[in-house]
C-alpha cells in the first residue's frame, strides 16, 4: 500500500489526526463503485473518503461527532465560485497592513473566558495569539460565509503548523508568511477539487452530491440525506482504534500543553474529553464500552447496508492478539461477514496489512509484530 504523504486537490487542508490516505481510498472506490454511486464514511475525521468520492463523480455522505472533523470536511468539499476566489485575494492584498502587532489588541473575550486560549500564553505564543485575533477580527468582514470558512480552515492550517507538537514556535513574521503561502497553495487546490467534480459532471453525466453532518454513527440511519439514495455501494471508513490513544480534539503546545485553540478558531465550542471522540477510554479494562459502541455502530451500518454494500476498514490494534478478534466479532454480530482478496493480502492470514507511516501514537509495545501495522477489513452483509 502507498505511504507517500498525502497531497493533492483539497488533502493538505488540515493534519487530521489518523486520517487515511486518499491513495487508499481512491484505490477502493475505484475498486467497488461506479460514477453516480453513493459512499458512506461514518467516521469521516477530515473527510478524506468524501472528497476522494466527489472528484471520481460519486456521492458521499460523511458523519463525525466532531464539529472540527465537519468544519473541516464541510471546507474541503465546498467549491467557491468565481466571486467568491476574487473576495479571498482581494482580501489577502488588504489585510497585510492591519497585522501589524503594535496595533492595539482585539481581545475574543468571551472565548478566553471559557479557556480556549488555554497554553498560548508567554514570551514565544503571545505574538501567535495576537495575531490570530487580528486574523479572525479580519475575515469576519467578510461578506461570504464560503470565503469566511475557507480563510479559517487556513489559518486553522497555519497555526496547527505554528504551534501543534512544535519545540520551536515560529516568529508572528513567519507566522503571516506562512498563512498567505497556504492561502494561495489552497486556492489552487480548492480550484483543482472544483474542476474535478466539474468533469464529472460532464463526461460522466452525475452531480456528486456531498453532504458532511455532525451526527453520530448510531444517528445515521435516521439521517434524511441517507433515505434520499439507494443503499450504498460502499461504505468506507476508519473507527477509533482500540485502545489507541488518537487525540482528535486538542493541539499539543510546547512539552505537551493540551489546548483547544482549534475550536476557538473554528468559532465552535467543545467540551467533550478525549474518550468522548473515541468510542469511550482507552483505560477501561476490556475495552468493554469501546466495543458496545462499536457493535451498535455496526448495527446502524448494517441497517443502512444492502446484500450488495461492501464495507471496507483500516484498523490499528494497540494488543492485536485478543482486540481483533473481539473487533471481528462485533461485525459478525451485526451482521456481516468478511470477505477476503487473495490477490491483494500480503499476509499470511489471507489480509492486507501496512506498517503504520509516521505514527504519533503510542501501541503497547507486544510480542506480535502487528501492534505497529494496520490493516484493512472487507465485510458485506451475511448472506
Ligand atoms: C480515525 S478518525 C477518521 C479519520 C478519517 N478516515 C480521515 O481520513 O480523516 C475517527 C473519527 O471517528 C469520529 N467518531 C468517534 N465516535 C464517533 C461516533 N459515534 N460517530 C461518528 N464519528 C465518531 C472521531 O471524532 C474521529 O474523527
Amino acid at each position: 500500500m502507498n505511504q507517500e504523504p498525502v497531497q493533492g486537490l483539497t488533502h493538505t487542508f488540515y493534519r487530521y489526526p489518523a486520517r487515511f490516505s486518499p491513495i487508499f481510498a481512491n484505490a477502493m472506490i475505484q475498486a467497488f463503485t461506479k460514477p453516480g454511486d453513493l459512499v458512506i464514511d461514518p467516521f469521516m475525521g477530515g473527510g478524506t473518503t468524501l472528497v476522494e468520492s466527489a472528484a471520481m463523480g460519486r456521492s458521499a455522505i460523511g458523519t463525525d461527532i466532531n464539529s472540527l472533523a465537519v468544519f473541516v470536511a464541510k471546507v474541503k468539499t465546498t467549491p467557491l465560485t468565481n466571486d467568491e476566489i476574487q473576495s479571498i485575494k482581494d482580501w489577502t492584498k488588504a489585510v497585510p497592513d492591519k497585522l501589524n502587532l503594535h496595533r492595539p489588541p482585539i481581545r475574543a473575550t468571551e472565548w478566553i473566558e471559557q479557556g480556549y486560549q488555554k497554553n498560548l500564553t508567554g514570551r514565544r505564543l503571545w505574538p501567535i495569539r495576537k495575531t490570530l485575533e487580528f486574523i479572525l477580527y479580519e475575515i469576519d468582514t467578510l461578506t461570504s460565509q464560503n470565503a469566511r470558512d475557507f480563510l479559517k480552515c487556513t489559518l486553522l492550517r497555519t497555526a496547527q503548523w505554528a504551534l501543534d507538537c512544535r519545540s520551536i514556535i515560529p516568529s508572528a513574521k513567519e507566522f503571516r508568511y506562512q498563512f498567505f503561502v497556504f492561502i494561495k497553495e489552497m486556492l489552487d487546490g480548492i480550484i483543482a477539487y472544483s474542476k474535478a467534480v466539474e468533469s464529472q459532471c460532464q463526461y460522466n453525466n452525475v452531480t456528486p452530491k456531498i453532504h458532511c453532518l455532525q451526527k453520530s454513527v448510531h444517528d445515521l440511519k435516521n439521517a434524511v440525506e441517507i433515505k434520499e439514495h439507494d443503499a450504498p455501494a460502499l461504505i468506507l471508513t476508519s473507527p477509533p482504534y482500540p485502545g489507541v490513544h488518537v487525540l482528535y480534539n486538542r493541539w499539543q503546545i510546547q512539552g505537551r500543553k493540551e489546548t483547544p485553540v482549534p475550536y476557538w478558531i473554528i468559532g465552535s465550542a467543545d467540551s467533550k474529553s478525549e474518550s468522548y471522540y473515541s468510542l469511550g477510554s482507552r483505560k477501561q479494562p476490556g475495552l468493554i464500552r469501546y466495543y458496545e459502541e462499536l457493535l451498535s455502530a455496526f448495527k446502524s451500518l448494517a441497517a443502512i447496508s444492502s446484500s450488495n454494500t461492501i464495507l471496507v476498514q483500516m484498523v490499528a490494534f494497540s494488543n492485536p492478539d485478543w482486540q481483533m478478534e473481539k473487533y471481528l466479532a462485533c461485525l459478525n454480530e451485526a451482521g456481516f461477514e468478511e470477505i477476503f482478496f487473495p490477490y491483494m493480502a500480503i499476509s499470511s492470514d489471507n489480509r492486507l496489512w501496512r506498517v503504520i507511516p509516521n505514527r504519533k501514537w503510542y501501541a503497547a509495545q507486544h510480542a506480535n509484530i502487528k501492534s505497529n501495522q494496520e490493516v484493512v477489513l472487507f465485510h458485506r452483509l451475511a448472506r
